[in-house]
């Protein structure tokens, strides 16, 4: 149900993706650092996330101010709510920046929709928040109360459909969190050493997990071939010194250890002792 609400805007979805690119394209360097910021790359997950549970717990602590106002007669608290609700709505400020970060590299299609859907009725909800916080520094709080009422319905709306795009399509959650793989405490052997090339990300299966495999030397790097972020083939990629980006979204990681140095992926890439022995190339792990 939620798909076919989101369906008939997916033209104004997919326009605002590319122009969120495009925009953090034309930012160049300091752009990606803008964007691994309001992603969270810096925090280990989605910053949106944190920020959204001030404007929830906000919105909800100055909807309970009202509350004991206006039901229970409770003097005193008109201050106190404004300053909540503000900061409520500062938050959902900074929850728009960081979602739209987000969104810009969400899948075509029920993934993307969905999470566009989820902003546009969050947006209407803050700026009900917005207009709440004016009438009451204009002194008009019950007017206040009420478009405040509004507005915590339609942040509720727009919240169930956030949880819905993160627990139903796994948006902005660690890829390879539910497929570890295959896990040995002995080296075994994958490939036979002349076949991986020197300084050319190679795909190599582990059991049943794919692998990239970056040989310099006799120093072979093996990390998860499947990105965190959103399952891209790291073995596409790029190499930049000890670095390895992803084709889909140019998250990049650090060969050595699967760290993240630039989002939208948040999450470590999972990596595995590598070797060469004899004629073979040998693998054990993963790391955890
Ligand atoms: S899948 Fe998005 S950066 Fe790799």
């Amino acid at each position: 149900m939620i798909e076919g609400l989101a369906r008939p805007l997916a033209a104004v979805w997919n326009a605002v993706a590319s122009a969120l690119g495009a925009f953090y394209r034309v930012l160049g360097a300091p752009g990606k650092l803008l964007q691994d910021f309001l992603n969270g790359t810096w925090l280990g997950h989605s910053l949106h996330a944190v920020v959204v549970d001030v404007v929830i717990g906000g919105a909800t602590a100055a909807l309970l101010l009202d509350v004991l106002r206006v039901v229970f007669g409770v003097e005193g608290l008109e201050d106190a709510a404004i300053w909540v609700l503000g900061l409520a709505w500062l938050a959902g400020v900074a929850a728009i920046f960081s979602g739209l970060t987000d969104f810009k590299d969400t899948a075509s299609g029920n993934e993307r929709n969905v999470a566009g859907l989820h902003g546009l009725i969050n947006l209407f909800g803050n700026t009900a928040f917005a207009i709440s916080v004016m009438q009451r520094m204009n002194g008009n709080h019950d007017l206040a109360f009420w478009v405040l009422l509004v507005g915590y319905g339609i942040i509720s709306v727009g919240s169930y459909i956030g949880g819905h795009v993160v627990f139903k399509y796994g948006y902005m959650v660690n890829h390879n969190a539910f497929s570890r793989g295959k896990r040995a405490k002995e080296f075994t052997a994958i490939l036979p050493a002349a076949e991986l090339p020197d300084e050319t990300p190679t795909k190599a299966t582990y059991g049943a997990t794919a692998l990239v495999l970056v040989r310099r030397g006799d120093v072979v790097h093996a990390l998860k071939d499947s990105c965190s972020h959103a399952g891209g083939p790291l073995s596409q990629g790029e190499l930049d010194g000890d670095m390895i980006s992803c084709p889909w979204h140019g998250s990049v990681f650090r060969l050595s250890d699967g760290a993240v140095k630039h989002g939208p992926a948040g999450t470590r890439q999972v990596t595995y002792r590598a070797r060469i022995s004899g004629d073979q190339v040998e693998v054990q792990g993963p790391h955890d």
